[in-house]
């Protein structure tokens, strides 16, 4: 439905049974019953209203991972829709074009609740993307990849909560499967002109990072991160994606013959978990598309103008008699804020980690200014979250803009943040 001002959605929560794996039915619980959700295709700068309705048996959050949302709307993880219940989401998006998407952001249960499906794209569009000669219509793919395991009935398992002794071992990394679906299939084959195609990669696992490489060889060009287009195209021959992170990719197969069978790998995995998906050159095709050398004007942050550099350090450490993971030595508490940064602000977050974890902001892009102590290849590019490695510093470099209000960071291995890795900031 769509009126003069706003463009409205209606996504149910339902749990359906799915074929995942062949003659297998597989019990998901889907925004529109459905894994992954359906792709929501939103214009910059126009009002974009999602009605969830939680059909399921268990409470919901829904957050727009990489909006730039008023807080009633961000899907904080204890707005809680009950069952039987709805909520409006408002999303303004008066932010520029880029690969979003949805997901469940339910306080203590966001991993168990994506696991099993609750999560899908969210598209913005703009007009300087749209002048661009871009693979657009059939050869703009969204492309989710993330891992599950399945038992021999087809049903996905979700490991126990980590209450036991030993049980918590397996939480410690995260919940990793062992099959790589991609858009809710595993290994799945995609027939492609011999033309240039857009890729929007989205890491949607809960824990696992993938590092994604064309095999018999081949180039990506990156032209998009989490916040939107890239300055300009960039050649490369991997791209790396910790959970939560976006990057949009063009491939041109007219570099290959009809026939040819492409394959997406990812370079961190062996045997099935190596396999992500692959494409068949299926015809010759006309192709009007191009990648222009400048694609986007970046507005580059300044770190002469931060006003305050804040620390936050991402361990683990005791919870409550078991091991959790913490910000700052404190576990995720709503009725504590962290950060009070003034609207309009440039700050400096300085992010530390022990073993690795990928950061995510909500509200306000942010730009890389070193990690590891080494400042970034390239020109800066909009981000909304960000791998620390094993025992790293990441300086991020922000400004808090639009509306103030309660917001989380939190670190997006799913189970790392259920285990309280997560802080509130207010922006007054
Ligand atoms: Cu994609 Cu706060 O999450
Ligand atoms: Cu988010
Ligand atoms: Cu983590």
């Amino acid at each position: 439905r769509t009126d003069a001002t706003t463009d409205y959605y209606d996504l149910v929560q339902r749990a359906v049974d799915v074929e995942i794996l062949p003659g297998l039915r597989t019990p998901i619980w889907g925004y529109g019953g459905q894994f992954p959700g359906p792709t929501i295709r939103a214009n910059s700068g126009r009002r974009t209203v999602v009605r969830v309705t939680n059909g399921l048996g268990a409470p919901t959050v829904t957050h727009l991972h990489g909006g730039h949302t008023p807080p009633e709307s961000d899907g904080y993880p204890t707005d809680l829709v009950q069952p039987g219940a709805h909520r409006d989401y408002a999303f303004p998006l008066e932010q520029r074009a880029a690969t979003l998407w949805y997901h469940d952001h339910r306080m203590d249960y966001t991993g168990p609740q994506v696991w099993r499906g609750l999560a899908g794209f969210f598209l913005v569009a703009d007009e300087e993307e749209a002048a661009l000669p871009l693979p657009s219509g059939e050869r703009d793919v969204p492309l989710m990849i993330c891992d599950r395991s399945f038992h021999a009935d087809g049903t996905m398992p979700y490991p126990a909560r980590p209450d036991g002794p030993g049980a918590q071992e397996a939480f410690m990394g995260g919940v990793l499967g062992d099959v790589i679906l991609v858009n809710g299939a595993p290994w799945p084959r995609l027939g492609v002109d011999r033309a240039r195609y857009r890729l929007r990669l989205l890491n949607g696992s809960n824990a696992r990072t993938y590092e994604l490489a064309l095999s018999p060889g081949g180039t990506l060009v990156r032209i998009g991160s989490d916040g939107g287009l890239l300055a300009a195209p960039r050649t490369v021959d991997r791209v790396r994606l910790a959970p939560g992170e976006r990057t949009d990719v063009v491939v041109d197969f007219a570099a290959y013959r009809v026939g040819d069978h492409i394959e997406l790998h990812n370079l961190l995995g062996e045997g099935a978990q190596a396999r992500v998906m692959r494409f068949t050159v299926e015809r010759d095709a006309r192709d009007d598309s191009a990648i222009p050398k400048t694609l986007s004007r970046v507005e580059h942050l300044d770190p002469a103008k931060a006003a305050v550099t804040r620390d936050f350090e991402f361990t683990s450490g005791d919870m409550h008699g078991h091991t959790g993971w913490l910000i700052n030595g404190k576990p995720f508490d709503a009725r504590r804020v962290d950060a009070r940064p003034k609207l309009g602000q440039v700050e400096i977050w300085r992010l530390t980690s022990d073993v690795a974890h990928p950061v995510h902001l909500h509200l306000a892009s942010f730009q890389v200014l070193s990690a590891g102590g080494e400042r970034p290849s390239g020109p800066p590019e909009w981000k909304d979250t960000v791998e620390l490695r094993e025992a790293q510093t990441v300086e991020i470099i922000t400004r808090f803009t639009g509306y103030r209000g309660r917001y989380v960071m939190h670190c997006h291995n799913l189970e790392h943040e259920d285990m309280a890795m997560m802080s509130t900031f207010e922006v007054v």
